[in-house]
Order: C-alpha cells, then sequence, then structure tokens
C-alpha cells in the first residue's frame, strides 16, 4: 500500500516531466506496482521509496524500464509498410541518386524513434532492401533510439521469438530472417535473426524524446521518421513539444510516420496529412 498519495503524485510528476507521460490509469496501476515490488527488495517503506525515485534520475530510469509499454512487432502495421514500399522508398532512393554532389558523409537518414527491442528498426531495413536491394550502409542508414537501455541490449542482439514474426509474409520471413522452420514445426520460443544485409543498416543509439540536447544535434538530419505508439502515451505539452521537434528534425519533403490511430493528433503548420488515417504526413 501506498499511504502517503502526495509522494506518490511527485513520483508520477517526475515521470511526466522526464518522460512526457500522461497518467492514464494503466500507468498508475503499473507505478504502483513497480514501486512496491522496489521497495520491498529495498527493505525501504513505499512512500520513501516514491519520494527518492522522484529525485533521482538513476532511480527513476530504472522504473522506465519496468514500466513502458514495450509491445512491438515486426510490420506492425502492414498497409503502412506497403505505403513505404510503394511511395515513400522509391522516392527517397530516386532522390538520393539525384543529388548532384555527394560526400563520403551523404546518406538517406531514416529514424525509428522509440524503437523499443528494434522490430520498427529492422522492418524498415528490411523494407528498404526489398525496395533496393542494393542499398547497404553507405547509402542507408536507420538510426533508431529508446529511452529503455535494456531494450536497446535485446534490439542489438536481433534475436526474435516466432510472435514477433506473425504480421511478416512467408517470403519476408524466408529471405530476411535465419534461422526459420515451417511454422506449424516451429517451437514457440525458436529464435530468428534478421539477415545481416538488413542489420547493418540499423545503428541503435539511446535517447530520451524529452531531452532538449539530443534534439539539437538532429536539425534538419532526416528523410523519414517513424515515430509510432508513443505519441499516445504522452501528455499534451510533451505531445507538443516533441511534435515541433520531429518536423524541425525532417528536411523539407521528408516523411512522418505515427500508428494510424494517433494520426489526429498530430497537428503542426509544416506537417501536411498525405494519407487519411493512415499516419502518414510530409514536412513542407
Ligand atoms: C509501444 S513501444 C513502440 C515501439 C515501436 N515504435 C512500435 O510502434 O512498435 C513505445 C516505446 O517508447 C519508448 N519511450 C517511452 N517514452 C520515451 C521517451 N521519453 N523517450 C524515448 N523513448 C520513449 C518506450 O521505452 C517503448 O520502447
Amino acid at each position: 500500500m501506498i499511504e502517503d498519495k502526495a509522494a506518490l503524485k511527485k513520483l508520477e510528476d517526475a515521470l511526466s516531466e522526464n518522460y512526457g507521460w500522461a497518467m492514464h490509469l494503466g500507468t498508475r496501476e503499473k507505478i504502483t506496482a513497480a514501486v512496491l515490488k522496489k521497495s520491498s527488495r529495498l527493505k525501504v517503506a513505499a512512500d520513501q521509496y516514491c519520494l527518492l525515485a522522484a529525485s533521482s534520475s538513476s532511480e527513476l530510469l530504472s522504473l522506465v524500464e519496468e514500466i513502458a509499454v514495450s509491445e512491438t512487432f515486426f510490420f506492425r502495421e502492414p498497409q503502412q509498410y506497403d505505403f513505404l514500399r510503394s511511395t515513400v522508398l522509391p522516392e527517397l532512393f530516386e532522390n538520393f541518386a539525384k543529388r548532384e554532389t555527394i560526400s563520403r558523409d551523404d546518406r538517406i537518414r531514416m529514424w525509428s524513434a522509440a524503437c523499443s527491442t528494434g522490430e520498427e528498426a529492422y522492418s524498415l531495413a528490411i523494407a528498404c532492401n526489398q525496395v533496393n536491394p542494393k542499398c547497404n550502409s553507405s547509402n542507408v542508414e536507420v538510426f533508431a533510439t529508446d529511452v529503455r537501455n535494456r531494450a536497446l541490449l535485446e534490439a542489438s542482439r536481433a534475436k526474435y521469438q516466432l510472435p514477433a514474426l506473425r504480421r511478416c509474409d512467408a517470403e519476408t520471413r524466408e529471405t530476411y530472417f535465419e534461422n526459420f522452420y515451417n511454422p506449424p514445426e516451429a517451437p514457440l520460443d525458436s529464435r530468428y535473426t534478421v539477415v545481416a544485409n538488413a542489420r547493418r543498416l540499423v545503428i541503435f543509439r539511446r535517447a530520451n524524446l524529452m531531452d532538449g540536447m539530443f534534439w539539437k544535434g538532429v536539425n534538419n538530419r532526416f528523410e523519414l521518421i517513424l515515430c509510432a505508439n508513443v505519441p499516445m502515451y504522452l501528455h499534451p505539452v510533451a505531445l507538443r513539444q516533441i511534435i515541433e521537434r520531429l518536423s524541425r528534425s525532417l528536411r523539407p519533403g521528408g516523411y512522418l510516420m505515427v500508428a494510424p490511430a494517433e494520426t489526429s493528433l498530430i497537428e503542426h503548420p509544416r506537417l501536411k496529412l498525405i494519407k487519411e488515417g493512415e499516419g502518414f504526413f510530409q514536412k513542407q
């Protein structure tokens, strides 16, 4: 039991301020469960633990590692990847090929912002390879970030179980995953690895989307940003700030993809909705 509601509120406020999270009922329940577990492990009162975590950035992050909604899987919204393959990626490759001067540092830069355990970033890398089998790390970079260290460790290991591949069509599974057996015979805990061609395109880094310093380094940098299944968890002030920063991080003509269910959350004068209800915006 957390008796001191003011202590709990202090912890919730710290999570909102530092990570941008809105306090929904489900989030509150997860916070309470994590506080009870951690305080009993540390043998301190739950109220005391709330105050301690609210004022310690490392303890706050360790709570985030436990509480954050982490669900993700390959090709989560297949119709969005169809649009990426049919329209967005061919245009990015075409524009890149048309550049008059290409320096050694030039790439088509894409970003999976809040990539969790990596499925979204690898799906994008696979889609790039499907559109242009010759693409490699000298012309494409999929930058992938998340706030949770544990998720990033799993992402860089790139070992997945069958349920994470549930939206992959058979051809994609066979071409882009190793150790793949026919689903009926494969035990559920089988591990599948993304092939090196796609893995090589992805770079993982830790970043908190509420960290102003991080954004300074990514102004005008990306041709495509995927920020899906994150806006829905943010409070309005954080959401507005992050949308503004996402917009600034896109190059003119660049694309932003959010989850279809998040389409109506994105309002920005420079981000034009290009597919009704499908989560795609283009920077004007
Ligand atoms: C539901 S997952 C979405 C994963 C993936 N984008 C997708 O759509 O499948 C949400 C992710 O956002 C991350 N996250 C939450 N708050 C964040 C923040 N302030 N900065 C960076 N990542 C954050 C969580 O750690 C989690 O991995």
